[in-house]
């Protein structure tokens, strides 16, 4: 996608000394463009866990030059366990990060050390390419939904959570992919963009995201979709996911759950957007079997923005003695999920429907 008219992927080769990677550091935007060069698997493990880079898809492809980079420095088959134990160990909800861990695995292990550097790269790339054309297909399929709400030229108001746009992935995004190919069709596309307490991945990186490709968007307090639902001022849900089971539930970031209860109260449709390779087919109760990421309560005590100075500042938000928790994920029963948006194309959040879609996998 563009920044003001320079195409941008989330993560790259750089060019000058082709063996380092390029990440844009998502906890600097939206006040910066800060394009930090990665040079180690410790430096990506770090940037993944400090969510310089974040959502699902990129977490697996920054998981996968994370390998590459160790794999250069050393092709052993230590270095190679030690690598996947590492990355593997930075953030526990996302399955995308073991599903390009197992990838990268089953690639270089039956390798030679020597060989494995190259391939490691290769394989790296190959994974962000695939990410990228696998996103916009999810544009593709998701954007009949939109303009099937925007007949006669109609509005069409899009209500999402959190960041599943392109800095969520390696180009395009999942939730988002939609709605910018809705908007590139001439559909006159409206996003109210949740805030997303604690970290604020909405109103910092889908704003931003959405306002530099020109889609008419409003920015809204996390409590504020019901309400907007109520009154009939949303048509659509659509959100991103870090983990699907075999049966459809939905683990996204936190206060998922509680607009697909509101959504379903309001008869809105729900949708949700991925990849196939954020589907976990090891297990089929969400509540049970996904594991919830917990983050630091500074989190929510405290909060970084621009004061009226222009300075960048963090201020505590709550008073010094009060303990806070951060359960950073939700899962949404696969019930109140309308359908989900594939790169294959739209398939029912159910058992049946997934193993129909990816038979091969299932
Ligand atoms: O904690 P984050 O910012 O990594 O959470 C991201 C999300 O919750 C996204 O909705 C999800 O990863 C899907 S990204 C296409």
């Amino acid at each position: 996608m563009k920044i003001d008219g320079t195409r941008f992927r989330t993560i790259w080769v750089d060019e000058t000394d082709s063996w380092s990677v390029r990440i844009i550091d998502q906890t600097k935007l939206p006040w910066a463009l800060d394009l930090v060069r990665i040079t180690t698997m410790e430096a990506m493990a770090h940037a993944i866990k400090a969510m310089l880079v974040r959502g699902a898809p990129l977490i697996g492809a920054a998981a996968a030059y994370g390998v590459a980079l160790a794999m250069r420095a050393d092709g052993t088959d230590a270095s190679l366990r030690h690598a996947v134990a590492v990355l593997g160990a930075t953030r526990p909800t996302a399955i995308n990060l073991l599903w390009a861990l197992q990838r990268m695995e089953a690639v270089l292990k039956p390798l030679g050390s020597q060989a494995r550097g190259e391939a490691a790269y290769q394989e790296a790339a190959k994974i962000c390419d695939e990410d990228a054309a696998t996103n916009e297909m999810i544009g593709t399929h998701g954007l009949p939904l939109i303009a099937a709400k925007g007949k006669h030229g109609r509005r069409v108001n899009v209500l999402t959570h959190c960041n599943a746009g392109w800095l969520a992935t390696v180009d395009w995004g999942t939730a988002l992919a939609p709605i910018y190919k809705a908007h590139d069709a001439g559909i006159d596309v409206h996003v109210w963009v949740e805030e997303t307490r604690p970290r604020n991945q909405g109103a910092s990186l889908t704003a931003y995201e959405l306002g530099k490709h020109g889609v008419a968007h409003t920015v809204i307090a996390d409590n504020a979709g019901g309400h907007l639902m109520q009154r009939g001022d949303v048509d659509l849900v659509i959100v991103g996911t870090d983990r699907v089971t075999r049966t459809g539930d939905v683990a996204n970031k936190i206060g998922t759950y509680l607009k697909a209860l509101a959504a379903k109260d309001n008869g809105v449709p729900f949708w949700v957007a991925l990849p196939s390779s954020t589907i976990d087919w090891t297990i089929s109760d969400g509540l049970s079997d996904i594991p919830i990421e917990e983050r630091a309560g500074t989190e929510v005590t405290m909060m970084t923005g621009r004061a009226l100075d222009g300075s960048i500042a963090t201020v505590r938000i709550v008073p010094k003695d009060s303990p806070a928790a951060n359960p950073a994920f939700d899962v949404t029963p696969a019930r109140l999920v309308s359908g989900l948006i594939t790169e294959r194309g739209l398939c029912g959040a159910d058992a049946v429907a997934l193993s129909q879609m990816f038979r091969e996998a299932a």
